[in-house]
């Protein structure tokens, strides 16, 4: 027997609290697990210009035939500018892009290319950071390291200790580095920090892997990407790893991109192709509905516009959501400072409560959040807001 060899594995740390959150029967469960976004209605809508994309893509199709390995032309020419922005040709010229199955696809084949380099096979991840980086990563056989990145005691970034670590980080090591909306914390680099940090990475010789995952969601399309403009510009090695999940709402989907860029145009070619074999030895190529979706909304100016004002809209009411959540805690705790809740980007923020207070919060109160505590803040409604803080409150510090 080979397969009894195999052990039951306890549920994913996210989509286990999910499924559990499905399976509450109780009518006052409340789920601040995964990282979608609800609106005020507290459903996760089909974005109105993917539905429209959708729409016409469906009316138009004639087949469903292979595409090139690469991907839909009008999906990669759009992430890549949306990525980059109007950066000068010399970049543009040095970046390959593949289509990849979500973001989740793109970090795993920058790993598998970054294996085939034979270097250090080691990637080191902010501490704390997404679940599914280590299991991502480590899949890829890369052994795990860690720099520091967030206290959540203090609630503030760790730049000394960050940016001593990085000076420490052996040539050739890969970095994951979070552009914007960073996942657990909420909590990002500003542009300073950002300098130093590439200036390490340049005068290392690091390969920075930036994940990109919330573009528009934090401070808007440009000011998300703007570390990964920056760096492009200067370093002559990097990728991107590019997820459409959350700006076009196409979680199950599975639609994202990897850019890789390298030092010169000559590279270009050689990363298109070692990319779109890592993908023929794994899943042969990307699934191409959501892709041609996305190039369908950038390449119509109408609904590319139509897109633009929601992700603003989402933008905008999430940090609604941060500002009443903060004012929420507040009222119950005038002793409690909570402006970093108001003034963290993106989806989550950590509360700062410990597993078996998170534990007893979804046995008793059926409070759903991650067991480190991180909650979807774009999860939150008016109507909830009160009450989870009314329960969360007394455990902060
Ligand atoms: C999350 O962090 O909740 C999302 O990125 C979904 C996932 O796959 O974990």
């Amino acid at each position: 027997m080979t397969l009894d060899k195999l052990k039951e594995i306890p549920p994913d740390a996210i989509l286990g609290l999910m499924t559990a959150y499905q399976a509450d029967e109780s009518p006052d469960k409340i789920d601040l697990t995964v990282g979608v976004y609800k609106d005020s209605q507290g459903k996760t809508p089909v974005m109105r210009a993917v539905a429209e994309s959708e729409r016409r893509l469906v009316a138009a199709q004639t087949s469903k035939a292979y595409l090139p390995p690469l991907g839909v032309a009008g999906f990669r020419d759009g992430i890549r500018k949306m990525v980059l922005g109007p950066v000068d040709g010399a970049v543009e010229s040095r970046t390959a892009v593949i289509q990849t199955p979500g973001g989740c696809g793109a970090l795993r084949v920058a790993a598998d290319m970054y294996r085939r380099t034979s270097t250090e096979d080691v990637v080191y991840l902010s501490n704390p950071t997404w679940g599914n980086h280590r299991g991502l990563m480590g899949a890829a056989g890369l052994a795990l390291e860690e720099y520091p990145y967030y206290n959540p005691a203090t609630h503030e970034l760790e730049v000394d200790e960050m940016l001593d670590k990085l000076s420490r980080i052996p040539p050739q090591s890969l970095i994951v580095l979070q552009a914007s909306s960073h996942n657990p914390t909420g909590e990002d680099p500003d542009a300073d920090t950002w300098k130093q940090v590439i200036d390490i990475i340049e005068e290392r010789g690091i390969l920075p892997l930036f994940d990109l995952a919330y573009q528009g969601l934090g401070d808007g399309l440009d000011e998300d990407a703007a570390v990964i403009r920056a760096a492009a510009e200067r370093l002559p090695e990097m990728f991107v790893a590019v997820s459409c999940s959350k700006n076009f709402g196409l979680y199950r989907e599975r639609t994202g991109a990897l850019l890789a860029i390298g030092k010169d145009p000559s590279q270009k070619k050689v990363l298109e192709t070692q990319a779109a074999n890592v993908a023929r030895g794994c899943y042969s190529m990307s699934p191409a509905h959501g892709p041609l979706i996305v190039a369908g909304i950038f390449e119509d100016p109408e609904l590319h516009k139509l897109w633009l004002d929601e992700v603003v809209e989402m933008r905008g009411r999430i940090q609604g959501l941060r500002k009443n959540f903060a004012q929420a805690l507040a009222n119950e705790r005038s002793d409690l400072d909570t402006t970093w809740i108001a003034e963290q980007r993106g989806m989550f923020s950590l509360l700062g409560l410990t597993q078996s207070e998170v534990d007893t919060l979804r046995e008793e109160q059926h409070l759903y959040m991650v067991r480190d505590s991180r909650i979807n803040i774009a999860g939150l409604q008016d109507s909830s807001i009160e009450q989870i803080a009314g329960v969360v409150a007394p455990l902060m510090s």
